[in-house]
């Protein structure tokens, strides 16, 4: 018997102990747990008196149940000491808080160099009655080259390396051309449409390219539509989008699956007169990619080439928001520097 109670003072003394040394409500439960639960020391020795003869009974039982008492309410008092402490000092944090200590100025937001030039574009196809749609960027291999006259085996295809994913025959868009046959799968004719968004490609990023980056594509289909439509539209975009009335244009053929006749559309350079070294001396800058809508695309698009015709028109927006600011590395869009994006 003696050792029990020789036993019950030494827990007493160690829960006691355990408890006023707790500085946390963290390191408190931790007491919790080792003195406290029902597994605990105290509880077994409390549920072992049942055993004890009546003698026993008489002195450990009221013992034991007054240390039980003690260290539960020394638990309770602890427990509420410290959530004072805590809530003291998050009211001594208020009281010292300065609202005037730090003043980092007046940071006003401003548009990102995409949405200042793509709302620009927009307003300008939208005062020619074109629709703005916005497109989906995971996309399958049939809507991205299938459709537009690419199949698996066109050399074209290598053109764009693509990142594929790990889902049957799907992919993230190469270009936002697919956009061309969602909107002519769904819409009859005559149809306009202008769609901006993320192209993405498998390639190494440097100052002028990266694997993410933002197109703008153009469709157009009616009956009696010809290059000389196309040719117009290019212009009054880039005259716009430049603020430059004198912005001339030259036109190269050149081939695209989708178009025919394709061509390739050059602006007069913005950065100088006589030749410098964003346009290699030669006074134009290649822009735009466009041309007759191929007969196939329409045709795989429920849209009969004999009554209809088109043209369509494509181009980096990364690039023209480069060029119209002089940034010289694509980096910058996507950094998320301050510095940088707060200037426009
Ligand atoms: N999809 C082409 C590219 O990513 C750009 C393009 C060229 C789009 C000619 C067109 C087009 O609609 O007619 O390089």
């Amino acid at each position: 018997m003696n050792e029990i109670l020789l036993r019950i003072t030494q827990l007493s003394a160690e829960i006691t102990n355990a408890l006023n040394n707790a500085q946390t409500e963290h390191e408190l439960e931790q007491v919790r747990l080792k003195y406290l639960t029902r597994s605990a020391e105290l509880a077994q020795l409390l549920a072992g008196l049942k055993d004890l003869d009546s003698e026993q009974k008489r002195v450990v039982g009221p013992q034991l149940n007054q240390i039980r008492d003690q260290v539960f309410r020394l638990y309770d008092e602890c427990k509420k000491q410290l959530q004072d402490k805590i809530y003291q000092a998050a009211q001594k944090r208020k009281e010292l808080f300065d609202v005037t200590a730090y003043n980092p100025g007046v940071l006003h937001g401003s548009l990102h160099p995409y949405t200042i030039v793509n709302q620009k574009l927009e307003d300008v196809f939208l005062s020619m009655g074109y629709t703005i749609v916005d497109g989906q960027e995971l996309e399958d291999e049939w809507h991205n080259f299938d459709v537009l006259n690419i199949p698996a085996d066109h050399p074209a295809r290598d053109l764009q390396d693509t990142l594929w994913l790990e889902l049957p025959q799907k992919l993230m868009r190469t270009h936002t051309s697919n956009m061309q046959v969602r909107v002519m799968q769904k819409q009859k004719p005559p149809l306009a449409m202008l769609c901006s968004g993320r192209a993405f490609r498998y390639e190494a990023t440097d100052a002028t390219h990266d694997y993410v980056f933002w197109q703008t594509e153009g469709l157009l289909v009616n009956t009696d539509i010809s290059m000389a439509h196309l040719l117009a539209t290019i212009k009054v975009f880039l005259q716009a989008v430049f603020e430059r009335e004198d912005l001339a244009i030259s036109v190269r053929p050149t081939y695209f699956p989708f178009v025919e006749p394709g061509i390739e559309v050059h602006m007069s350079c913005v950065f100088c007169k006589n030749g410098c070294k964003v346009c290699k001396y030669t006074g134009y800058i290649e822009i735009v990619g466009a041309g007759m809508v191929h007969p196939n695309v329409l045709t795989a698009c429920g849209v009969d080439p004999k009554s209809y015709s088109g043209f369509a028109f494509g181009f980096g927006l990364t690039r023209l928001v480069m060029l119209k600011y002089g940034i010289n590395d694509i980096r910058l869009l996507t950094g998320g520097n301050l510095e940088f994006l707060t200037q426009f």
